[in-house]
């Protein structure tokens, strides 16, 4: 329905489609920040399915920041062997260890606090604000740069346009709901909107994207020339 705005379309998508991953709460429930802060931290660098696991692990022994907090960095270390990249484990704990010494547990709720902590950069304290604190801002990973980037058939190549597809991609946001819109896009990116033969057939939002339009959906996004 092109009358239907695309915020709404891809909500509804989402309500339909989304994927069901151990750290997402259940329809209508908002995240735990801690959950929402423990998986965009490893899935940095790893995918969703070799995360799944880490994170159960975690989860189970140690419920909340503030457990992890008093844990000790050899703990946090050798649970984490096999995921790589292990000065994501190092902050990982040393942010645990300032949201229980500076902010008595509790994770703060805007990305400027977020920003301050260990291991926060941008895109993670966007994601955690939208997840865990429905704050309407949009995380943007690879996933969305490549929907939005379609959509709006972004000629400026990466990784220059990262500013404007930032812009582009906040347009997706509705009245409420942050989280499940950059949760929606990024499933759209990994289901249908994919790198190779995207399933055009199935997006919610196929209707007016760009790219689709032109018949041009794989040149996207525009990579400078190396
Ligand atoms: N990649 C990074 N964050 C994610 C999330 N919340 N859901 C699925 N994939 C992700």
């Amino acid at each position: 329905e092109s009358s239907a705005s695309r915020p709404a379309l891809l909500l509804d998508w989402y309500d339909r489609h989304r994927r069901r991953l151990p750290w997402r709460a259940a329809a209508g429930e908002r995240a735990d920040p801690y959950r929402v802060w423990l998986s965009e931290i490893m899935l940095q660098q790893t995918g969703v399915k070799t995360v799944g696991p880490y994170f159960e692990k975690f989860l189970a022994r140690w419920p909340d920041v503030g457990a992890l907090g008093r844990a000790s960095q050899d703990d946090v270390l050798r649970m984490w062997a096999g995921l790589g990249y292990y000065s994501r484990a190092r902050n990982l704990h040393a942010c645990a260890v300032a949201v229980l010494r500076d902010h008595g547990g509790v994770f703060p709720g805007s990305e400027e606090g977020l920003r301050q902590l260990p291991g926060i950069g941008p895109y993670t304290a966007r994601a955690i604000a939208a997840i865990a604190f429905d704050i309407q801002t949009m995380p943007v990973d690879g996933n969305i740069e490549r929907v939005v980037s379609r959509l709006y058939a972004v000629e400026e190549p990466l990784p220059q346009a990262k500013p404007r597809i930032q812009e582009l991609a906040a347009t997706l946001l509705g009245a409420s709901r942050a989280g499940d819109s950059a949760q929606a896009l990024m499933d759209l990116g990994s289901s249908i909107c994919t790198p190779k033969k995207p399933a055009c057939a199935l997006c919610p939002l196929n209707e007016d994207c760009a790219a689709r339009l032109r018949g041009d959906q794989e040149s996207f996004p525009r990579k400078a020339p190396k």
